[in-house]
């Protein structure tokens, strides 16, 4: 499998004509808008890459666009592959592992979440400040690949608390307010029932999705620092009236805010390697 990610890094790097991403900012569902402000350098469909997943999820492209924006050097995946979709969890986390061995350092992860907070509402965004992964398979399991990192990996500070604190600054300049908690990873793809969500809810969790936290213990595991973000694109089961959609998941995201891009510009143009 390492002579796979090896082989991928590789042909991207060919495709891209050596391009070296400092930061990979991953668009779940609906962010998908976020491409349009900025100006490829380079656009490659999941397909064209050979060995890489392909994501069959509605509302979820598929492409990885490499950019310099912001002054910054960036790839961007815009969609991602999830576990309910039959994947291996290796197979999730190989685009964070390719462009790790690209030079990616950064991670910037978006998702949609659904809101167990009661203090959240629809259209909110949230910083996840920690996440809750007890249900799921860890996509560490099996060999170590110890050219990334170490068998036992530290969680303690799995989101960057210095990124943290850029964000919210972002978010204040920008006059973006910006929820803050803990994200909680299930595999789905069925949506929770009303009494998940009151023990998600005992647990502390503060919003649910089906994603990102793969990604996050792989990009931890091999040393780049992490920020993310969940938009709030519907009460938890059980917390509405509403009965849970994909599309209305994904119609939410006509409401999100232009301002949440301008965070997303501005932390992409404060991000420093500094402190690695
Ligand atoms: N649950 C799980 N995943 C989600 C939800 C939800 O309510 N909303 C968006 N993604």
């Amino acid at each position: 499998m390492t002579t796979n990610i090896k082989d991928i890094a590789k042909t991207i790097g060919k495709l891209t004509g050596g391009f070296a991403p400092q930061i990979v900012l991953i668009l779940g569902s609906g962010f998908g808008g976020y491409c349009d402000r900025v100006k490829a350098e380079r656009t490659l469909s999941f397909s064209e890459i050979e060995s890489f997943p392909r994501t069959s999820v509605a509302g979820h492209k598929g492409k990885l666009v490499f950019a310099r924006h912001m002054g910054q050097d960036i790839a961007i995946m815009a969609g991602r592959v999830h576990y309910y979709e039959g994947f291996k969890m290796q197979d999730v986390v190989l685009p964070i592992r390719a462009l790790r061995l690209l030079g990616a350092r950064n991670l910037i992860v978006t998702n949609a979440a659904g809101g167990i907070n009661e203090d959240f509402d629809k259209g909110d965004i949230m910083l996840i400040e920690d996440h809750i992964s007890l249900f799921c398979p860890n996509p560490l399991i099996g060999k170590n690949y110890d050219e990334f990192g170490v068998r036992f990996p530290d969680m303690s500070r799995a989101y960057d608390r210095e990124l943290g604190e850029v964000a919210k600054d972002c978010a204040k300049k920008i006059g973006l307010s910006l929820k803050r908690g803990i994200y909680c990873y299930l595999t789905g793809p069925s949506y929770e029932t009303p009494a998940d969500i009151r023990a998600l809810m005992a647990l502390g969790a503060d919003c649910v999705g089906m994603s990102t936290v793969p990604e996050v213990i792989c990009a931890r595991h091999a040393g780049m620092r992490v920020c993310g973000f969940s938009y709030i694109s519907n009460k938890g089961a059980g917390l509405s009236q509403e009965e849970l959609s994909h599309e209305d998941v994904v119609a939410a995201f006509a409401g999100i805010s232009d301002k949440f891009y301008a965070l997303l510009d501005m932390l992409i143009e404060r991000i420093s390697d500094e402190k690695k």
